[in-house]
């Protein structure tokens, strides 16, 4: 989906964005020049760069129990 038309901005680049380390919407002006025309895209590019920090956020908490589980996990051949 385009995010901003403008720029020919879609809701994948913003993906690929964050993926890259972007997190902001200044961020996201810099890299992308979502919503630096019309303005009209900014909304939509919010909505679209917090629902992916949130996915990332919510990887990396399941990343993050994953490997606490596996480091407390007992070694059965300790015993
Ligand atoms: S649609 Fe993004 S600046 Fe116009």
């Amino acid at each position: 989906m385009i995010v901003c038309v403008c720029n020919n901005v879609s809701e994948k680049k913003i993906h690929h964005a964050v993926a890259m380390g972007v997190s902001t919407m200044s961020e996201l002006r810099e890299q992308l020049d979502v919503g630096t025309c019309c303005g009209k895209c900014a909304g939509c590019a919010r909505k679209v760069l917090r629902e992916c920090m949130e996915k990332n956020s919510t990887t990396a908490s399941g990343l993050q129990n994953f490997i606490h589980q596996l480091h407390f996990q007992p070694n059965p051949l300790a015993a």
